[in-house]
């Protein structure tokens, strides 16, 4: 296992030992002074840094603000969340043929997406920094969670969404959270393009995974894997499965281990393999693992039916290769059809989950077919949003509704009882 660096040289600019750092040339921020989103110098992407770095016995109480002592604030702007199930699925973990196969069900979030995590701590920073309209662009998950905490937090709200590609349930979300929704003539990459422009010219605070704040929040996701994993089965789990769109998750969960690491919480060792998921129609990570590269291209034209990771530029991309490459970890692309029979197969073990969240079993089902995930492996899925999030795909993919006469003699012949 490589050694992960962290470099923790606190910086004149730290404000209570907390601090931003640009991944690529090391410039260092004042965090609160004034809002950045990438780095003055050099345009790199910018991490949160910490002068210290806890350990598990720093933990304590419930959700995402359990892990404080490893986020830059003491609590945020909370309705709770995190805190989510990982779940035993017996029946998958048999037919996959893993030696344990948990599903760690990030649609339990109070919007039903593993974005609240991040949304409690950037609607906490927004209030730090001053800023009161909040904006991103999203496929869904994100303006959900942005208008609830923003709401939550007293503060104006606005989601760029690209025109009929995000699922009804999401939509609903941010409209009665109260946000004020623009429906782009473009994708998700547009969207992006055009919200990060409106926060360069000040006109909005940027929420989307951009944000370096958002993704501590994030990090607690792979916290509380490592935690309850532990708890339950003596050790921590040797690959974490998720889907990957933007990639944001990807490098949360990488800093968290980092952090983890660094504080000696966990050795090297201890490291789960990261392991992405793209839906074949929109795979520019796996593109980039697969040939080597340092960045993604950018894919113009994106299609499939998991419309939350429907991303072709994923921003997050020099944050997350270098976390599938040096945890061991890999991407693989999966059709459609593969990642609807997962939808199918989790929900029939009782967990519901959005399309783009079956993308994890479907990407270990391919990778066990592979011979790239052995049967000795402890396997954690990620399933980042709820089944009802997406009703027309679950519909699609479940059984249809059978019409029967209002009688009960009518229903028992139907029956054939
Ligand atoms: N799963 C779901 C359900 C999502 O909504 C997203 C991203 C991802 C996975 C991918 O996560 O971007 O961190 O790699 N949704 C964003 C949104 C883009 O706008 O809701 P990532």
């Amino acid at each position: 296992m490589a050694h992960l660096e962290l470099t923790q040289e606190e910086p004149d600019c730290a404000d209570d030992g907390v601090w931003l750092q640009c991944i690529e040339c090391g410039e260092t921020l004042a965090p609160f002074d004034e809002v950045h989103y990438t780095c003055d110098a050099c345009d790199g992407l910018l991490e949160v840094r910490y002068a210290d770095l806890p350990t598990w016995d720093d933990f304590s109480g419930r959700g995402v603000w359990r892990y404080s002592a490893a986020l830059p604030f003491a609590e945020g702007v909370s309705l709770p969340e995190g805190d989510t199930q990982l779940h035993d699925v017996p029946r998958l973990e048999e037919e996959v043929g893993v030696s344990r196969l948990r599903v760690k069900h990030e649609g339990m979030n109070p919007t039903g997406s593993f974005k609240d995590r991040g949304m409690t701590v950037g609607v906490r920073t927004a209030k730090e920094l001053g800023v009161g309209k909040l904006a991103c662009a999203s496929t869904g998950n994100t303006s959900a969670a942005l208008a609830a905490y923003g709401g939550r937090g007293g503060m104006e709200t606005l989601v760029l969404l690209p025109q009929g590609k995000v699922a009804a349930g999401k939509v609903a979300q941010a409209s009665l959270h109260g946000a004020r929704i623009l429906e782009v003539d473009g994708n998700f990459d547009t969207c992006l393009d055009i919200v990060q422009d409106l926060a360069h010219r000040g006109v909005v605070y940027l929420l989307n995974s951009l944000n370096p704040f958002r993704l501590e929040g994030q990090k607690t996701i792979g916290l509380e894997i490592m935690e309850q994993f532990r708890d339950e089965e003596g050790e921590y789990p040797d690959r974490i499965i998720l889907p990957v769109g933007n990639a944001g998750n990807t490098a949360a969960l990488y800093k968290c281990f980092r952090e983890l690491e660094a504080s000696g919480a966990i050795t090297g060792d201890d490291i789960p393999a990261l392991t992405g998921v793209q839906a074949a129609g929109s795979a520019p990570m796996v593109e980039a693992i697969q040939e080597g590269r340092e960045e993604t291209r950018r894919w113009e034209s994106v299609e499939t039916k998991a419309t939350a990771i429907r991303i072709g530029n994923p921003v997050n991309a020099p944050k997350a290769l270098p976390g599938i490459r040096q945890t061991g970890g890999t991407a693989v692309a999966v059709e459609d059809d593969e990642i609807m029979d997962a939808q199918r197969s989790l929900a029939e073990e009782g967990v519901g989950v959005e399309p783009a969240s079956a993308a994890s079993i479907a990407g270990l089902r391919k990778l066990r077919r592979q011979g790239v995930i052995d049967d000795s492996e402890q396997v954690v899925c990620l399933t980042t949003g709820h089944l009802l999030k997406d009703p027309d795909a679950a519909v699609e993919a479940g059984r249809d509704p059978e019409a029967v006469p209002g009688t009960t003699e009518g229903v028992l012949d139907y029956l054939g009882e």
